[in-house]
């Protein structure tokens, strides 16, 4: 495919870039509010606003992230555009066949068997795993269907067994294998067919539940009368990388596949599921009309074995995947993984929705990196912790532990399986802070620092702003950046500050604010969702709902976090119509970009499309490979 680039005119480096205006009231205003915050809160004493760094970048000093690339432009076209020097190709779309024995691709007979060997429906998180020769194993999730762009003249009240069962087939899990391949324009990578890697997870798919909840009276179903086991995973949306190589994926929006909670007795699992969005009558999809499981008037307990994460290996494909109980049941955004300084497990997740909490799980047991099997079930014990942040810019990690405080009986928990089953509600026991939505979550290698990415709260109403989500409503989104204590991903204490105040810096209503980096200079940046360091600890950041907000395509933006460029966002990629950018993430050697572009077309039908991306047929959500065609090949630099 060709290198559609959109480069704004002579913008090499920013060299001869006319800021849009001399000063930004926007970002005097956000200082402002700022020095007013602080020295409330720290008696009148001002203290440092921003590093020597990002001051000194204020009055134009060099940078020293190593970002060199010319920003492109935000754009509303229905192409992808890169920066000048830069070529994306598709490396994996749906349909298409993972082994050397599944069907291709035929939108004109959508078959269940064959999408069980092919890749998914709305590519989502994305994962690299090295393995020999530059090449490795990709993992990417599957996060939902959009059957009104799959199937033609599809209607929700006329679904057939046929089309619920490719839905189901639909979601899961791919992995396959990537090869590089060189040309005269660069480097590229291609999915190689028929790798022993390839592999799918689908919506019946055998899943191990593991860890303290597993074996509880609340996950015995009538195909599993152990409480152990699951068909399945579902709205799958961000994940993570474990430092022992496995893939972490997080169940979010699981709700919506089930039917009638009416038929659901226990108080707490009923509250729960209502609270998740559950409808009492009927589903917001029809599937519980074909499939039994899906109906909580026949199987009240389906739905409490949905909402965890699951652990993939994906170097084995023999070993089934498990849903690790111990991090908790909730809308997992996602599941950002490092190690403490005593060398535990650190999972930190949000839980995207509306004013809902940030979460994290510290293991018992140590990383041992001498043996890949000796840390297998180490995500199956610890301590849930979640997070209430402090107006004076700290915060703590609460415990999510059976008898801490009001967590006992009195308030309906008799076990810690129950806390974790029910994780939303013992927070609200102990006072966690409501976040503007938390979705994708990441710790910067080099400086352990957390982001968190807040990717919008519409309803926020005035007055209940609070330090760490200060817009009402908050259409644009956020990012909030947590110091954990002595820089141990392991503390319970932690300090916290705003890194970026999404919007468009030319627009005054929006109150911007790019951690004090002079707003003239920055990309145009709503709806931050998911989450990526390179090696340097620059930030990638994909977004989810420009199109509302800024009325322009999702993208991927590329922010230092650190130095005389902390705050300086720029655009490196923009999506094509309809579609978020789900996932963005690096290969190791960093000569490859991923990016997921799921629901390409969104808004519109099979027969009514409003995107040509994909294929004539139809809109094929696709895992797109940005590379350069000039040296150096680390995208970036
Ligand atoms: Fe599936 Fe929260 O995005
Ligand atoms: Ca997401
Ligand atoms: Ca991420």
């Amino acid at each position: 495919m060709t290198d559609r680039s959109r480069v704004r005119a002579g913008d090499v480096g920013f060299e001869g870039y006319e800021p849009r205006r001399a000063c930004s009231d926007t970002f005097d205003e956000v200082l402002a509010r700022r020095l007013h915050r602080r020295s409330l809160l720290k008696g009148g004493a001002l203290a440092p606003l921003f590093s020597i760094g990002s001051i000194a970048n204020l009055k134009g000093a060099q940078g020293d992230s190593g970002l060199q690339f010319a920003a492109i432009e935000g754009s509303a076209a229905d192409e992808i555009g890169v920066p000048k020097g830069y070529k994306w190709e598709a490396l994996a779309a749906w349909g298409q066949p993972l082994t050397n024995s599944a069907p291709e691709f035929d939108p004109d007979d959508l078959d269940p068997e064959a999408q069980r060997q092919q890749v998914g429906y709305n590519c989502d998180f994305l994962a690299w795993f090295d393995y020999i020769h530059g090449s490795g194993i990709v993992g990417v999730n599957h996060e939902y269907t959009s059957p009104q762009l799959m199937f033609r003249n599809y209607s929700a009240e006329r679904t057939t067994q046929r089309e619920v069962d490719y839905e189901i087939a639909s979601h899961g899990v791919s992995f396959f294998l990537a090869v590089p391949y060189r040309r005269d324009d660069g480097p590229g990578y291609r999915h190689y067919r028929g790798s022993a890697f390839n592999r799918r997870i689908h919506g019946e798919t055998p899943i191990a539940i593991s860890g303290p909840a597993a074996g509880h009276p609340l996950l015995v179903t009538s195909s599993d009368q152990s409480g152990t086991e699951v068909r399945g995973t579902f709205n799958n949306c961000g994940g993570g990388i474990t430092p022992w190589g496995t893939y972490l994926t997080a169940e979010e929006n699981f709700d919506q596949y089930f039917g009638n909670n009416r038929g659901v007795t226990h108080e707490m699992a009923k509250a729960a599921n209502e609270r998740f969005g559950v409808r009492d009558e009927g589903g917001r999809r029809q599937w519980w009309r074909f499939q039994q499981r899906f109906d909580l008037d026949y199987e009240p307990h389906e739905a409490n074995k949905f909402g965890w994460v699951v652990e993939i290996d994906p170097y084995n494909p023999n070993l089934m995947p498990r849903k690790r109980t111990a991090l908790g049941r909730f809308k997992h955004e996602a599941a950002a993984t490092t190690l403490s300084r005593a060398n535990r497990a650190v999972v930190y997740s949000g839980d995207d929705a509306r004013f809902e909490y940030v979460y994290k799980f510290v293991s018992d047991g140590t990383y041992d990196s001498s043996s890949r099997s000796a840390n297998r079930d180490l995500l199956d014990s610890g301590t849930l912790y979640v997070a209430k942040f402090n107006d004076d810019g700290t915060g703590e990690w609460l415990p999510l532990t059976y008898e801490n405080g009001p967590i006992n009986a009195s308030s309906g928990f008799t076990s810690q399986a129950e806390v974790l089953l029910f994780a939303r509600q013992a927070a609200d026991l102990l006072g966690a802070t409501q976040m503007d939505r938390p979705e994708d979550i990441e710790v910067n290698p080099l400086t352990k620092k957390v982001y968190v990415a807040l990717t919008n709260n519409t309803r926020r109403a005035a007055g209940d702003e609070n330090p760490p989500n200060p817009r009402a409503p908050n259409p644009m989104g956020h990012i909030v950046e947590i110091s954990e204590r002595g820089g141990d991903s392991g503390a319970t204490r932690f300090d916290w500050e705003i890194f970026m105040l999404c919007g468009d810096p030319a627009s005054e209503a929006d109150g911007t604010f790019f951690a004090g980096f002079a707003q003239e200079r920055v990309s145009k940046i709503a709806n931050p969702d998911n989450l990526a360091f390179d090696k340097q600890g620059n930030l990638l950041i994909a977004t989810d709902g420009q199109p509302r907000t800024l009325g322009i395509n999702d993208g991927i933006f590329f922010v230092p976090t650190e130095g005389s460029e902390r705050g300086y966002n720029r655009q490196i990629f923009s999506g094509v119509v309809g579609a978020e950018c789900a996932s963005v993430i690096m290969n190791s050697a960093q000569d490859l970009m991923m990016v997921s572009i799921q629901h390409p077309g969104e808004g519109g039908t099979r027969q009514q499309r409003t995107s040509s991306f994909g294929g004539s047929a139809v809109n094929r959500p696709t895992v797109v490979a940005v590379t350069r065609t000039e040296q150096p090949y680390r995208i970036g630099s």
